[in-house]
């Protein structure tokens, strides 16, 4: 239900012993490959290029290689990939819609749908080389349970923000447990709720919706001193929000606390160091002084427009 079962089902399957990861990647799915028994090589990967460099793979039978569209800003890698035993993966999460997605020529693709769409739980898998997909066995009371509990803070939340006087509490401790429960969640179909849900989502909309509220985003801190925000390599890609690098970790963590004062909660993605893997110190530096700002279709421009002058204002007041 979550990618990162939806990732161990697939390194089941397929018996990868050996995988190769990006330096700069979500850490619960490095992990989660490590628990089903997969050796990691991290490979060094700079998301501040377009493009990733492929690591030189040994391409023997059990070896995997795991490229990521990380933010959604990325175009496909311009060198070829053609072994023999190495099989290619791509995590499409951060734009499951972008044409590098849709014309992938992958061994397989998986994507986290709740990363773009508002759904508690979705993990997807396919194999644009048509390889057949593992069935994930059916979930568990205990699961589905997870995943309601999060449709219920999820419900909350949008009508606390509407304006309806739930208490914030309710469903902050919803979400908050219900992503440590997502995280021991093994292989299952996903509810078909879930994908009645997804069925329901004008998805293009909300992915329009992004690219919009980026493009404002963008051209309000185009002349912003001491931080950068990154941009779509490609002009059709949809990054999943908006992603913010300082000069600094401290300038980072000073813009982080003034936004907060706002009640604008940005996110870490990812918190690298003190990781037990030995990772390139250019990814852990970039982790530390970026921050992440949601701007999915849950909003519109007029909610980006506070955010922008917030964040200004931050910057500005932050050596
Ligand atoms: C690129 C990427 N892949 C996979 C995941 C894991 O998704 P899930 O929470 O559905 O396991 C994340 C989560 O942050 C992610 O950013």
């Amino acid at each position: 239900m979550t990618a990162r079962a939806a990732w161990q089902a697939l390194i089941a399957a397929r018996g990868w012993q050996r995988i190769w990861v990006p330096s700069y990647f979500c850490h619960e799915m490095t992990d989660a490959a490590i628990e089903v028994g997969a050796e990691i090589i991290v490979y060094l990967d700079d998301p501040l290029e377009d493009r990733t460099r492929l690591p030189p793979v040994a391409d023997e039978p059990g070896e995997a290689l795991l490229v990521v569209n990380t933010f959604g800003r990325r175009r496909p890698s311009a060198q070829s990939f053609d072994t023999a035993h190495c099989e290619l993966i791509e995590d499409h999460t951060h734009d499951p819609l972008s044409d590098w997605a849709r014309a992938s020529q992958a061994d397989w693709c998986l994507a986290s749908l709740r990363k773009t769409l508002p759904v508690p739980v979705g993990g997807v898998t396919w194999s644009p080389k048509g390889h057949a997909v593992p069935d994930p066995p059916t979930a568990a009371a205990a699961e589905l349970q997870v995943a309601l509990s999060r449709l219920a803070g999820m419900v909350l939340k949008r009508i606390y923000l509407e304006g309806s006087p739930v208490q914030k509490s309710e469903f902050r401790t919803l979400l908050a447990a219900t992503e440590t429960g997502l995280a021991k969640l093994r292989p299952s179909a996903a509810p078909r709720w879930a994908s009645a849900l997804v069925d329901q989502i004008p998805v293009a909309a909300w992915r329009e919706q992004r690219r919009e509220n980026l493009a404002f985003l963008a051209e309000s801190l185009a002349r912003a001193k001491r931080l950068r925000l990154l941009s779509a390599a490609d002009p059709s890609g949809a990054m999943f929000g908006a992603v913010v690098v300082f000069e600094t970790p401290a300038s980072a963590a000073g813009v982080e606390a003034r936004l907060i004062e706002q009640r604008i909660y940005p996110a870490r993605l990812w918190p690298l160091d003190g990781l037990a893997l030995d990772l390139p110190k250019p990814s852990v530096e970039l982790a530390s002084k970026t921050l992440f700002l949601h701007c999915d279709g849950r909003y519109a421009v007029s909610d980006l427009e506070r955010v922008a002058r917030a964040l200004l204002d931050a910057a500005e007041r932050t050596a």
